[in-house]
């Protein structure tokens, strides 16, 4: 028997089938030939929420969950959080390698000379309700920005793809900032092109009335870095969606809305703004072990904790921690951070946790230094979006490119009724019908 394959056994022929094993894995395609008649359809593998089944094969990011580890590209989280700028990751992501330095100049002199949205864009953005979510407006104008660039449905066109991607990755910034200032009630900020990706950011935030916007180092670094952390986490619920609705060759802006709109959720992007809910509701470091007992009992989930992948401490988490501390130089003490660390150590030595293997993920102190930095919640998940943009791009990129892929269609298993009569109107009973 050939090594490399996996000898299945249906016990309900006794028939035996080999199937080859690669990268860990059996296609779940070979299994379509294990039947009990020739006209059965074949064996299926049933797997809600994707638990064990991989989507794709890529090159992009790598994940241990066990010990802790990730990598953009080979290259270890923390290194390049430390050494590295959000543009030049953004590049290493994109075409598979670190940049020299002429061609980190012309990369980020390209992103700076797509910030710029139209002005229907702006238009339309001055439509939305003043106490619209912004991330409802960063979703609904990035699917918008679909109508300005009708050009990206040639999803096949390299150029043309690297142009959208430049478009998006430029955008999305602009488009966050505006959000975040239509809530504010204040007028919109036109990008600067002579400050850097995040310092521009910051500019199209904050800037009032001085003539040029001068960003503060150690905040802008923080964002930068907090940019870094966030740039990609290989096949998440928002990825995924990219992958699924980019797979009909719908046109990366719609698509991005896609994987945008997922990652609104509370239980993926949205519980940053949750953790702050849950700590306002908490209030004090003396109200954890009560708000703790409602967990474990299962009455409520502890936001920013646990992970589908991670079974140890969320390597982001931990340098977000860190970072945290250089901004609090800067701001001030976010008072939420001692109700944080005290849910953190009650909840690491509760057995509870530790047998579910839940730590402290991205999202558990991200939000604490949004609002020292003068977020509000509803703008953090928005905060996310921007450098998940390169993700969903990347992952696109590499899904438009692979032979192996097509449009994404899950099978079922169907448990309804077999075909059935209409009884006529007049003769029906009423069945009770729960709300479905
Ligand atoms: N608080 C309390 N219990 C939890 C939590 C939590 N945050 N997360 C998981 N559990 C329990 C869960 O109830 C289950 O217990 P039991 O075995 O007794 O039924 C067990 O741990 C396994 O959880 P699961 O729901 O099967 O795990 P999952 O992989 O389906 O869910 C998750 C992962 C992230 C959705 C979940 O941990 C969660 O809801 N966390 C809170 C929301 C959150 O912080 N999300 C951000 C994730 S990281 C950033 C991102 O993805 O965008």
């Amino acid at each position: 028997m050939p090594q490399n394959t996996l000898t299945i056994t249906d016990n309900r022929t006794g028939q035996t089938y080999t199937v080859p094993v690669e990268n860990e894995t059996i296609r779940a395609m070979d299994l379509r030939q294990i039947k009990t008649s020739p006209d059965d359809f074949g064996l299926m593998t049933y797997d809600p929420a994707f638990m064990n089944t991989a989507s794709c094969k890529s090159t992009i990011t790598f994940i241990d969950g066990d010990q802790g580890i990730l990598r953009y590209r080979g290259y270890p989280i923390e290194v390049l959080a430390e050494r590295c700028t959000f543009l030049e990751v953004a590049y290493l992501l994109l075409f598979g390698e670190l940049p020299t330095e002429a061609e980190l100049k012309d990369w980020v002199y390209e992103i700076t000379h797509h910030t710029m949205l139209h002005e229907s864009t702006k238009k339309f953005m001055e439509g939305f309700h003043y106490d619209a979510h912004p991330m409802a407006m960063f979703v609904s104008t990035v699917a918008a920005l679909s109508s300005v660039y009708p050009e990206a449905k040639q999803v096949h066109d390299t150029a043309n793809r690297l142009l959208q991607i430049k478009r998006l990755i430029g955008k999305v910034p602009s488009i966050a900032a505006m959000s975040y200032r239509h809530s504010e009630g204040l007028p919109y900020v036109y990008p600067d092109n002579d400050l850097s990706y995040t310092e521009n950011f910051m500019n199209m935030l904050w800037k009032k009335v001085e003539p040029k916007y001068v960003a503060n180092p150690a905040i802008s670094r923080a964002l930068d870095i907090l940019f870094i952390l966030h740039a990609d986490h290989e096949q998440n619920c928002g990825t995924n969606a990219m992958r699924a609705v980019g797979s009909a060759h719908t046109d990366p802006f719609l698509s991005m809305a896609a994987a945008a709109a997922a990652l609104a959720g509370p239980l993926h992007g949205g519980a940053n703004e949750e953790v702050l809910k849950m700590l306002d509701e908490i209030g004090s470091k003396d109200n954890v072990p009560a708000y703790i007992k409602k967990v474990k009992e299962g009455h409520i989930k502890l936001m920013g904790f646990g992970h589908r992948i991670y079974k140890n401490y969320d390597p982001r988490a931990k340098i977000i921690k860190w970072t945290a501390e250089q901004v609090f130089s800067v701001t001030g003490r976010n008072p939420k951070l001692e109700i944080a660390l005290e849910l953190e150590r009650i909840a690491l030595e509760d057995d509870y946790f530790v047998k579910r293997k839940l730590y402290p993920n991205v999202d558990f102190y991200s939000g604490i230094m949004y609002q020292a930095m003068g977020f509000r919640p509803e703008m953090f998940t928005v905060l996310f979006a921007i450098p998940r943009t390169v993700g969903w791009l990347t992952q696109w990129q590499e899904m438009i490119t692979d032979p192996e892929q097509k449009i994404a269609r899950p099978r079922q298993v169907y448990l309804g009724h077999g075909e059935r009569a209409v009884v006529p109107i007049e003769k029906r009973a009423s069945a009770e019908v729960s709300a479905r």
